[in-house]
């Protein structure tokens, strides 16, 4: 059942459900500007944005005015062309995050390309090959520049419409606001870095803190879920429905209910739900992120309007998305690597989320740990810091069109995203268990101590970058270079 485009699959067998039912409009929530011939242009520079209802606007930086910027829609193995223009008043670039491109228009300064100084204008052109939800943000400063508000997702179509009735995404960002509504600053609290990163202290659901969500009922969704905090790690559980994984970063998986029925997305992964409106006309439920101990929230709310259903009948039939063109690894043949990734605190005991204490500890800021430098992370021994500049050296080379299979070994006490450029992962086994689904990631979230399988064909040549996508981490060095040659 893994190929067949836009068939049905039923939860329980393989029964062909009437497809005629199904409306294939793609409607977005908010505006998406559509690609003009010349290519879409997006503009970083300062702006102001309204995050919550209790508080006064906030200085934020943009992509074309807005948080999150404009959406890009691409289509599935056609040509895009983006112009960035800065005009931020510090240089910056554009990573276009989990999209298999050349590596000249990856977006990390000086490895990939010079960064683009203020003023000036940076071509990116690219034919995405895989269709799904992928995201762009800046690889120069990014702790700060993300931080601050520079992030939007691309979505690339498929060939052919999904059989859903609306398109949806939800992408969440983290922020920490002062009681005034300003951004707080102090980007970069070492304290911070070597812990769970900048977590913030409020939520936005496409720029917005969310009270509610409209829905009918009857209807079916695909959820687009992105998750552009800098730090916040996300468990989203929706009361009263039953949500389908469908794509995990971008790519689709075998369709599944996620585990304990929480949809775990870590920063920079990407999560696709088929989500079916089954819900009482003129109801609410919770969406819930239980993700960090005792400090569980509520993220926004399903909102039914009164209208009677729109359809009769609940659907029995999973959507099933086409496979995207991933090659596949050759186990056999494969060359086997270790990254060990290691350093930040050490463990504070028995926390399984580190919310509370992270309360206690901020409060007496930065440098207490009488760290020296900014290092304070490593993968095989080796720190990285910063976004990336000219003359990184590979930690490991491959030639070109190898398999390769990496163990990913976390021996810290805290969470990582592990983001790799330019390919797309799949990933095999987690603590020894074979991993379900058939999953491709190009973020991996990993648990302290977890010890993730994950392999690869090296098809793409150039240098990559591998690192954590908690912004702290990447700048105080969870960083490192992979070559295909
Ligand atoms: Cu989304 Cu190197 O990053
Ligand atoms: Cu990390």
């Amino acid at each position: 059942m893994n190929s067949e485009s836009h068939c049905l699959v039923s939860r329980r067998g393989l029964l062909q459900a009437g497809a005629g039912l199904l409306l294939a409009s793609a409607l977005a929530p908010f505006p998406a500007q559509s690609a003009p011939s010349d290519g879409y242009r997006i503009v970083a520079a300062p702006g102001r944005a309204r995050l919550r209802p209790d508080r006064p606007e906030t200085d934020v930086w943009t992509y074309n005015g807005t948080v999150p910027g404009s959406v890009v829609r691409l289509r599935q193995g056609e040509r895009a062309r983006l112009v960035v223009e800065n005009r931020l008043d510090q240089e910056t670039t554009v990573h276009w995050h989990g999209i298999r491109l050349p590596n000249a228009m990856d977006g990390v300064p000086g490895l990939t390309q010079p960064p683009i100084k203020p003023g000036e204008r940076f071509v990116y052109e690219f034919t995405p090959p895989d269709a799904g939800t992928f995201w762009y943000h800046p690889h120069a400063n990014s702790l700060e520049q993300l931080g601050r508000g520079l992030a939007g997702a691309v979505i690339v179509e498929e060939r052919e419409p999904v059989a859903v009735d609306h398109d949806v995404l939800w992408l969440l960002s983290d922020w920490r606001l002062t009681d005034r509504g300003a951004i707080a600053s102090r980007f970069g609290n070492r304290m911070e870095a070597a812990m769970s990163g900048r977590v913030g202290n409020t939520v936005t659901l496409n720029g917005r803190v969310s009270e509610a969500e409209p829905f009918r009922t009857g209807e079916r969704v695909r959820l687009r879920l992105v998750n552009a905090s800098l730090a916040r790690i996300m468990a989203l559980r929706f009361e009263g429905h039953r949500p389908i994984v469908v794509t995990i970063d971008g790519q689709p998986c075998d369709p599944h209910e996620p585990e304990d029925g929480r949809i775990l997305v870590g920063p920079a992964m990407r999560v696709d739900l088929v989500l079916d409106l089954e819900g009482e006309p003129g109801r609410r439920y919770d969406v819930v992120d239980d993700f960090y101990d005792g400090l569980s929230y509520r993220l926004t709310q399903i909102a039914y309007d009164s209208r009677p259903p729109i359809r009769a009948h609940v659907f029995d039939a999973l959507v099933v998305l086409p496979r995207n063109p991933l090659p596949e690894p050759n186990l056999a043949s494969a060359e086997r690597h270790t990254l060990t990734l290691q350093g930040g605190m050490v463990s504070m005991g028995g926390m399984s989320g580190m919310g509370g204490m992270m309360g206690g500890i901020m409060g007496g800021g930065g440098g207490m740990m009488g760290m020296g430098h900014d290092a304070v992370w490593t993968i095989n021994g080796q720190s990285m810091t910063g976004d990336g500049h000219a003359g990184m050296e590979p930690a490991l080379v491959f030639e070109r069109g190898r398999s390769v299979l990496l163990e990913l070994r976390n021996e810290t006490a805290w969470w990582h995203p592990m983001h790799f450029h330019g390919h797309s992962l799949k990933v095999l086994s987690r603590n020894g268990k074979a991993v379900p689904h058939r999953q491709w990631q190009d973020t991996v979230l990993m648990a302290p101590k977890d010890v993730v399988e994950v392999a690869f064909v090296a098809d793409n040549p150039g240098d990559w970058m591998l690192h954590c996508h908690v912004m702290d981490h990447q700048m105080s060095g969870m960083m490192t270079v992979l070559r295909v040659a």
